[in-house]
């Protein structure tokens, strides 16, 4: 149970609502416990008016007196009522927030950690570890405790009542009990794993289900749809065969609980009975006990309900502080506020991809003064997204440093480097939402008056003006797809309209045609006036001022200068255009 142990600071937070239920559910068995003895006392009192007026006629039997019996029973009743209702809002409350604290910390967790770190873990998993196993933890803090404290004041309060009437009657009505507790210990455990299984199985078959439609343009065309419905059809199957497994071991639970409920009742009848005769106790102690059985008997279930609910909740918490136990490789140590020049250094900057360990950048130095632009060429995998990376900070660097405005980035207020920094990554992601939000997610002040502007300058405001609903019509999985080239475009909106510093466009216009490409550079010329660029592409832009260009190889910098300079080269650089000229010449 050492696991469940991370959640006391939580009972600590919410020691009210807890203390406050242990007193509501003791006062609620209290007002409980007070009927039966109240039954007991009517029955008795039954029977002696009976035996008083020689057993002649029920009618004499004196109504008043038991109206009020069964006044006082009622108002037992409603105490124990409100009692229990009092209960379930301090302690099932106090397991739905701290429920919510939980969760919060474990998406804040996730949001602080590197890029690396979601590279490890598989996403599904992650998910899984933020919802079910909370749940699974919820379970703990609302109901295994509720019934926890629950059952041990009752099992107290009823052992005492229990033993004032008669320690004999007592012991051989409580016999069968622990089998029960014992059995249904069994038997949850039993369905836990059971439920656990269809619950992968579902897990699969939605994984599966996710994998065929969004894949469905492939199955389509392969004309794979039979084969797959086959493959569901036997994954289905498996999931019924689970769930009747489940079935089987449910159907035994309530057979199993009333069978030595039954067992405890009929003892306590004939023992009962035996001490009656026997004169040790009067018949309306016999009424009291067998419901006082009653009331044991969903304490005796629950020790093994809860006990299985705590292996669980312990297996997930368990789950829950492996994630929360990792820190963030890049900590942001810096709250400053100050503002950015945009002067950009590399110095002797060497990098390893910490799970393959392939060295993506090899000692690369370059300066940038603010200002200026810089044209990032190589063949792909030489490294060039990795520079990116580097700059905004997703990895640290092994060897040497990366200065912004002359400070080492680690240093600095991470937060306002990457809002001084806008980033079109070449993997472009929009998220659910419509085109506007996904282009005013770059600024912070969410004021959308200059969308239309910054749509224009990326070149997509007419394209997003053919769409059926304008700006406002939704794109990616809710809404239309946008082709690459116009993704490209609006994130390309979405990087500059926050005003950034530094600009890092990575292969950012792969997928435009020529024509757009050259009207987008025009705007660039002057949308990257005062602002330091990092550009890279595979294709050189002409129509743009570049003060600097790189080319880099296997991780290194194999040429570095200006056009003039590497032209002369005759290397990569000089190939490239010279092929680039042969193609617009063809
Ligand atoms: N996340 C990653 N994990 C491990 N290796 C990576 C990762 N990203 C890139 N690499 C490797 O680093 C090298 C440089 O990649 P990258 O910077 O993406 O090149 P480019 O952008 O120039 O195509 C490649 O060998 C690539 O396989
Ligand atoms: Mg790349």
């Amino acid at each position: 149970m050492k696991n469940l142990f991370y959640l006391n600071k939580y009972f600590v937070k919410y020691k009210w609502h807890l203390l406050l239920g242990i007193v509501f559910v003791t006062l609620s068995n209290y007002f409980k416990v007070l009927i039966p003895q109240e039954i007991r006392k009517a029955l008795d009192f039954v029977y002696d008016s009976l035996q008083a007026s020689e057993g002649t006629a029920i009618s004499e039997i004196p109504t008043e007196q038991l109206f009020k019996f069964s006044i006082t029973v009622i108002g037992f009743s409603a105490m124990m009522g409100v009692f229990m209702y009092l209960m379930r809002q301090t302690i099932i409350v106090m397991s739905r927030l701290i429920e919510y604290d939980l969760r919060k910390e474990i998406f804040t967790n996730y949001e602080a950690q590197d890029i690396n770190f979601f590279k490890r873990w598989k996403t599904g998993d992650l998910m899984s570890r933020v919802s079910e196993d909370v749940s699974k933890v919820r379970m703990y803090l609302g109901p295994a405790i509720l019934y926890g404290i629950n059952l041990s004041t009752m099992t107290c309060i009823v052992l005492i009542a229990m033993y004032q009437v008669s320690p004999k009657l007592m012991l051989y009505t409580l016999i069968p009990l622990p089998f029960l507790s014992i059995s249904i210990y069994i038997v949850s455990r039993m369905i836990n794993k059971r439920s656990e299984l269809i619950q992968k199985q579902l897990a699969r078959l939605t994984s599966i289900s996710q994998e065929v439609f969004s894949g469905i343009r492939i199955v389509k065309s392969y004309s794979k749809e039979k084969q797959f419905g086959e493959f569901f059809e036997t994954e289905t199957n498996l999931y019924k065969d689970k769930s009747m497994d489940l079935a089987k071991v449910n159907a035994l639970f309530f057979p199993l609980m009333i069978m030595l409920i039954s067992l405890s009742s009929l003892l306590t009848i004939y023992i009962g009975g035996i001490l009656v005769n026997k004169g040790e106790i009067s018949n309306g102690h016999i009424a009291e006990f067998i419901i006082y059985v009653n009331y044991l008997t969903w304490p005796f279930t629950a020790v093994g309900w809860i006990a299985s609910i705590i292996q669980q909740a312990d297996a997930s918490q368990k789950r829950i502080n492996e994630i929360l136990e990792i820190t963030p490789a890049i900590k942001n140590m810096n709250a400053d506020n100050y503002p950015v020049r945009g002067k950009i250094e590399f110095r002797n900057v060497s990098f390893n991809y910490p799970d393959t360990g392939i060295q993506a950048m090899k000692n690369v130095s370059f300066v940038l003064e603010p200002g200026e632009k810089l044209m990032l060429l190589g063949k792909t995998a030489s490294g060039k997204t990795t520079l990116a990376d580097l700059l905004l900070r997703m990895y640290d660097v092994h060897e040497g440093e990366i200065l912004i405005d002359g400070k080492d980035i680690r240093t600095h207020n991470l937060d306002i480097i990457r809002r001084e920094i806008g980033y079109v990554p070449q993997d472009v992601f929009l998220f659910s939402d419509n085109i506007e939000n996904n282009i005013i997610f770059g600024n912070d002040n969410e004021d959308v008056s200059r969308v239309e502007e910054f749509a224009e300058y990326a070149s997509v405001h007419k394209d997003i003006l053919d769409l059926p609903e304008g700006y406002k019509t939704m794109v990616g999985e809710r809404g239309v797809t946008l082709s690459g080239g116009q993704k490209q475009r609006v994130s390309i909106a979405r990087a500059f309209i926050k005003e950034p510093k530094i600009i890092i466009m990575d292969d950012s216009l792969s997928a435009v045609d020529t024509k757009t490409e050259n009207t987008i550079l025009n705007y660039l010329n002057t949308m990257l006036q005062n602002k330091t660029a990092i550009l890279i592409t595979h294709r050189l832009f002409k129509n743009l001022d570049i003060d600097k260009i790189i080319v880099l190889d296997e991780g290194k910098i194999v040429e570095m200068g200006t056009h003039k300079e590497l032209y002369s080269n005759k290397s990569f650089y000089y190939e490239l255009v010279e092929q680039q000229s042969l193609e617009e010449i063809t």
